[in-house]
C-alpha cells in the first residue's frame, strides 16, 4: 500500500486510479452521494495549528446561527433543493449539548431527513441524548491516527476521548463519517496507510480524507499544501481498503487545491460529495481555510454543476430529489 501511495510514474498512477474506480463500479454501482451542510457557526474553543477558525485565530467576525435561522436554512435545503441528508457542523463548543438537541429535534418534527452532527466533541455521554434527538450520523475525523503527531497538532485535546467518541457512537448506531487531513507537516505515507486502515476500524459508512490547506493566522500558516495527486492517491488506496461498502467523500478542500480533482477522484474511487447549503452570508466566515471552492455559488448553482458533472461521467445523486 505504501508502494501505491508513493508512486510517481502517471502511468501507473492512472493504473491505480482505474482499479479503484473498477471496484467502485462494481460494488456500489453508479451511485453517488450528494449531501448537503450547513455550517452553523464558526466560533471554536479549541486551537488546532492548522484550522482558521481556531479560538485564537484573531480578526475574524464570529457568527453563530439562531434556531430560525438555522430552520430557514434546513427547510430550504430539504423543502426547495430536495435534499434529503444534512450535515450540521461547527466549531467545538459554539452550542451546547442542549441547544443541538433543540435544533435536531425541531428539524426532524418537521421534515424526514437524515441528519448527521459535526459538533466535533460534545461528550461521549452526550451522544446518546443526541441520537435520542434524532441525529442518525456523526462526521467527526481523528485528523492523524498517530497519536504523537496528533498532540502536536491539537493542544488541549486528547487522542483517545476523540476515538472514544468515534467508538461509543457506532455502539449506538449512528453512521460513522470520519478520515483524516492529509499532507500536515510530519505525517509520514505509513501514517496515511494506519489512517485509512483506523477509519475502517472504526467501522466509517463514509471516508473523509482531504488535503491540509495552511490557514492565515494559524501556526501551520507558512506551511506548503501537499501533492494533489497524494490525496487522489490516498482515496484510491481507500478503495482497495473497503472495496464493498465505502463512501468516500471528495472533500471540497481537495477541490480548492484544484477544481479538476472532484471528478478525478470521482473517476479514482470516490463516490461522495457534499454541498453547501450555508447561507451565502455566513459562508465566508466559516474559513476553516482560504478561499474555499463554491463559497460564492448559490446552491441552485452548485446543484446543476453537480448534476452535469454527475451525468458526464455516468453517474446518479442518491440523497437527492431532483
Ligand atoms: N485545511 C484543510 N482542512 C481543514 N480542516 C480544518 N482546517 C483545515 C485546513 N486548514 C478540516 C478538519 C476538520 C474539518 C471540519 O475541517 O479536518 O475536521
Amino acid at each position: 500500500l505504501k508502494y501505491l501511495l508513493a508512486l510517481n510514474e502517471e502511468k501507473s498512477k492512472q493504473l491505480l486510479y482505474k482499479t479503484a474506480n473498477f471496484l467502485r463500479q462494481k460494488h456500489q454501482q453508479n451511485s453517488c452521494c450528494v449531501h448537503g451542510i450547513i455550517e452553523l457557526s464558526n466560533r471554536c474553543i479549541y486551537n488546532c495549528s492548522y484550522c482558521g477558525i481556531g479560538a485564537g485565530v484573531k480578526g475574524l467576525p464570529r457568527y453563530k446561527m439562531s434556531l430560525p435561522e438555522v430552520m430557514e436554512a434546513a427547510g430550504a435545503a430539504i423543502e426547495k433543493y430536495g435534499f434529503k441528508v444534512l450535515v450540521l457542523q461547527t466549531g467545538d463548543g459554539a452550542y451546547s449539548v442542549d441547544e443541538l438537541i433543540e435544533i435536531i429535534q425541531s428539524i426532524k418534527a418537521k421534515w424526514p431527513c437524515l441528519i448527521f452532527i459535526s459538533a466535533g466533541e460534545t461528550g461521549v455521554d452526550s451522544l446518546e441524548k443526541l441520537w435520542n434527538a434524532g441525529a442518525r450520523g456523526i462526521l467527526m475525523r481523528f485528523e492523524t491516527s498517530n497519536s504523537e503527531l496528533y498532540a502536536t497538532l491539537h493542544p488541549g485535546m486528547d487522542f483517545n476521548t476523540r476515538l472514544t467518541h468515534l467508538r461509543r457512537a457506532n455502539e449506538l448506531g449512528y453512521l460513522i463519517l470520519t478520515g483524516s487531513l492529509i499532507g500536515v507537516p510530519g505525517q509520514t505515507e505509513q501514517d496515511i496507510i494506519n489512517d485509512i486502515r483506523l477509519a475502517k476500524e472504526l467501522n466509517a459508512e463514509m471516508f473523509s480524507f482531504g488535503p491540509f490547506l495552511p490557514s492565515p493566522g494559524t501556526p501551520l500558516a507558512e506551511n506548503s499544501v501537499p501533492d494533489k495527486d497524494l490525496i487522489i492517491k490516498t482515496l484510491a488506496v481507500a478503495r482497495l481498503i473497503d472495496p464493498e461498502k465505502a463512501k468516500i467523500l471528495i472533500t471540497t478542500a481537495l477541490e480548492t487545491l484544484d477544481p479538476a480533482s472532484r471528478e478525478k477522484g470521482l473517476m479514482a474511487g470516490g463516490n461522495s460529495v457534499m454541498l453547501n447549503v450555508t447561507p451565502m452570508e455566513y459562508r465566508k466566515l466559516y474559513s476553516i481555510y482560504p478561499n474555499r471552492a463554491h463559497a460564492h455559488e448559490t446552491i441552485t448553482e452548485q446543484i446543476n454543476v453537480t448534476i452535469d458533472m454527475l451525468k458526464n461521467i455516468g453517474r446518479a445523486p442518491t440523497d437527492l430529489s431532483i
